[in-house]
């Protein structure tokens, strides 16, 4: 703490930011809670006692007072403080918290900005936190606070709890409101002494005492009333399902934004003969979903059938909580965007050796051009081996297997005929294969490689990646060419039949590529703007994963709606992608939308990845590599969408692609291939 020259005591971190920091639980990269409004109610009354220790407000047990309406200049408190100023009738803290706590969730976002900005924090995609490694140091502090903010925080809340010192003020507070949220028990063990030392410390602050009382008081309520208040879930008629427009053309993302807007954001389609299915679609269920999902629904149960063909239980996109984020803090690296880019001319490589198979004049099949284009790199980089003559079975075989055991679209009895028992047999070529050429001898030298990293996590931790999982790790790896294969496809017919934007993209290929290859850090967002944007917009109008699936494992209420314990539900988060109000005019294709003055894309609507803890591992390196191939393409020839008067139909199932009737015509060889 330190003294400024106008004498006010100021603290380089303030009580929210600590209170976030005691919530972290370093294991699963989120926060110490329970379900509920508990973390909401507990942030306002952080918010509140800092108020009350800058001297701009006070409160007892009965009211809060204004005291000084002077901006303290931290835009966390000011709003807050105006909001205060500005109401004619005295009230008091229980009333503030109850009418601030909507507001927790926009100034949880800033705080732990705020953090990743000072570098306490360091942020993970799919929503994770991770105190940064770096030691955190404060010239307001004198040397003996070295260490994490976390350690600081804790010593100071351990030395009150366990060494019986005095607390300061700001420290009663937080334990105050920790104990409020019942969540001390998680981060230390606590024997009866403790628990009477912490039921002692909470009554010696007045400000505390009464924050803590209000937020108590806060969480009891909207548990209880839970139940009484959610509304009854809207039926979809089977019949206007059917004849929705775009059932025909199989556009799944439109047809569910159609059905948002019909019967909001929370719908049921009760199939003949099944289960009923629970939807929930539009942005703010997506928020919701990105937020909150991680404390309300699970992962596990849906995919276990599917893991189980496989020989596996526990793979990456099955597990939850904190074994999940070990597994995907283990595997980032292997997917990201640096890899990728440390070995691009890889991708040109394997890029050109197969488009040198291509002569003006012929037509390919897109889905099968793009899907092979593509395996033709994927699979040296993550495995190291070539598949090109199995890949075809690997997928109808795992498209099988997602059609039988995840979407029960088919009967499971289809993934047994003898056709499919044959492709199941190429799961174990392939391993022979990656297991032939991972030796340490044969690795010596390499780039690492996917297989690398999954193996070696198998070695020093057969737990968290046993050997009865690496079936499953290696051979799906290839999945990754289908979804990048099919937004491939996707990329190009988008590009061949608007040659506009086919003329933009071959200017940014031309002065990348015209002269020698580019390194991986060269393709920045200003030499491929329109590139860049013309993709965000594929992967608006064209997503490849319209949906995902979950079991409700703690019952909860979204949008006024109670999501019942054990239900399984669809999250249709690409729905908001064809909703007007997020995307003005849906069906119209324009990469303006990504311009900074519009960003469209800066909204939970946009969610071609996935949403919450298991977003795509991969969507940095799929950024890059579908970039690369585009512009390549672009570089070097010129397509045209087969047949001329071809209209874009999807084939939805098991996830997004162009019909079979697409092809591609090769129109123009624009330059020479360099081999
Ligand atoms: C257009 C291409 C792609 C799309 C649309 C896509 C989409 C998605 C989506 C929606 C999920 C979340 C599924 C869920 O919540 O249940 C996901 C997960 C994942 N994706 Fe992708 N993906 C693509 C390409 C890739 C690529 C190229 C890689 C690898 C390089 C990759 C690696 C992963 C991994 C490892 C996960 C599992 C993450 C987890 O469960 O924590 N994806 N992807």
């Amino acid at each position: 703490m330190a003294v400024t020259e106008e004498g006010v005591t100021t603290h380089p971190l303030t009580l929210t930011q600590e209170l976030i920091l005691m919530l972290l639980n370093e294991e699963t990269g989120y926060f110490h809670q329970v379900p509920g409004w508990d973390l909401n109610c507990a942030v306002i009354g952080a918010v509140i006692a800092e108020l009350s220790l800058r001297s701009r407000i006070d409160t007892d047990e009965e009211s809060l007072f204004l005291v000084d309406e002077a901006e303290t200049g931290n835009p966390v408190l000011d709003p807050v403080l105006k909001e205060i100023a500005a109401e004619p009738v005295q009230r008091n803290t229980q009333y503030w918290i109850e009418r601030l706590a909507p507001r927790a969730e926009s100034i949880i976002d800033m705080v732990l900005d705020r953090l990743v900005d000072l570098k306490v924090l360091e942020h993970h995609e799919g929503g994770f936190y991770t105190l940064a490694r770096t030691a955190w140091q404060t010239e307001v502090f004198d040397s003996s606070s070295e260490g994490t903010a976390i350690q600081f925080v804790k010593t100071r809340i351990n030395n009150a709890i366990f060494n019986n010192e005095i607390p300061d003020p700001r420290d009663i507070i937080i334990i105050c409101l920790i104990n409020t949220c019942d969540v001390f028990r998680f981060m230390f063990q606590l024997d009866d002494e403790a628990e009477a030392r912490i039921e002692f410390i909470c009554k010696m602050d007045l400000i505390g005492r009464s924050i803590a009382a209000a937020v108590e008081h806060n969480l009891a309520g909207p548990l209880l009333r839970r139940s009484a208040l959610a509304k009854k879930i809207p039926a979809v008629s089977l019949s206007k399902l059917l004849l929705n427009p775009y059932i025909r053309v199989g556009n799944i993302p439109a047809l569910f934004a159609d059905l948002t807007q019909e019967y909001g954001p929370v719908f049921e389609i009760r199939p003949p003969f099944a289960k009923p299915m629970i939807f929930l679609a539009g942005p703010r269920t997506n928020r919701w979903v990105h937020r909150h999902g991680r404390m309300y629904l699970r992962a596990k149960d849906y995919f276990a059938d599917f893991e189980k063909v496989y020989g596996a239980s526990g793979v990456l996109p099955s597990l939850d909580g904190g074994d999940h984020f070990r597994l995907r803090k283990a595997m980032g690296p292997a997917y990201s965007r640096g890899r990728l880019g440390g070995q691009v001319d890889q991708v040109y490589h394997h890029a050109r050796k197969y488009m040198a198979n291509w002569t003006v004049g012929d037509s390919f099949s897109a889905t099968h051009l793009c899907r092979r284009m593509i395996n033709a790199q994927i699979s040296p980089l993550h495995l190291s081996v070539d598949s090109q003559d199995i890949i075809d079975d690997l997928v109808v075989y795992k498209e099988r297997a997602l059609n039988t055991h995840i979407l029960k679209a088919l009967p499971k009895f289809m993934l047994k005929t003898p056709g499919m028992k044959h492709r199941a047999k190429v799961i174990d070529t392939l391993l022979e294969r990656v297991q032939g050429v991972h030796t340490p001898a044969q690795r010596s030298g390499c780039p690492r490689d996917l297989a690398d990293d999954w193996l070696s996590l198998h070695a020093s931790d057969p737990q968290l990646m046993p050997e009865s999982n690496l079936r499953f790790a290696l051979s799906v790896a290839l999945v990754a060419s289908v979804y990048l294969g099919d937004a491939f496809s996707f990329a190009l017919y988008a590009m061949a039949s608007q040659p506009a934007l086919y003329s933009k993209i071959q200017s940014e290929a031309d002065a990348l590529f015209d002269n020698g290859d580019p390194e991986g850090e060269d393709f920045t967002p200003a030499a491929i703007d329109v590139t860049h944007r013309f993709l965000i917009e594929c992967l608006r109008m064209y997503p490849i994963v319209p949906m995902s699936l979950r079991t409700v494992m703690n019952s909860c209420v979204v949008e006024g709606y109670e999501l019942p314990v054990g239900s399984q539900i669809y999250i249709a988060q690409t729905a908001a992608h064809y909703m007007d109000d997020v995307f003005p005019d849906p069906l119209t294709f324009d990469i303006d939308r990504y311009l900074p003055s519009r960003n469209e894309h800066h909204s939970p609507g946009y969610a071609p990845y996935g949403l919450g803890t298991h977003t795509c591992l991969g969507s940095r390196w799929m950024d890059l590599q579908l970039a690369v191939n585009v512009l390549m393409v672009a570089h070097y020839f010129t397509l045209k969408v087969s047949p001329a008067n071809y209209k874009l139909r999807f084939s939805p199932l098991p996830s997004m692609k162009p019909s079979k009737k697409l092809k591609f015509h090769i129109a123009e060889q624009r330059r020479e291939l360099r081999a």
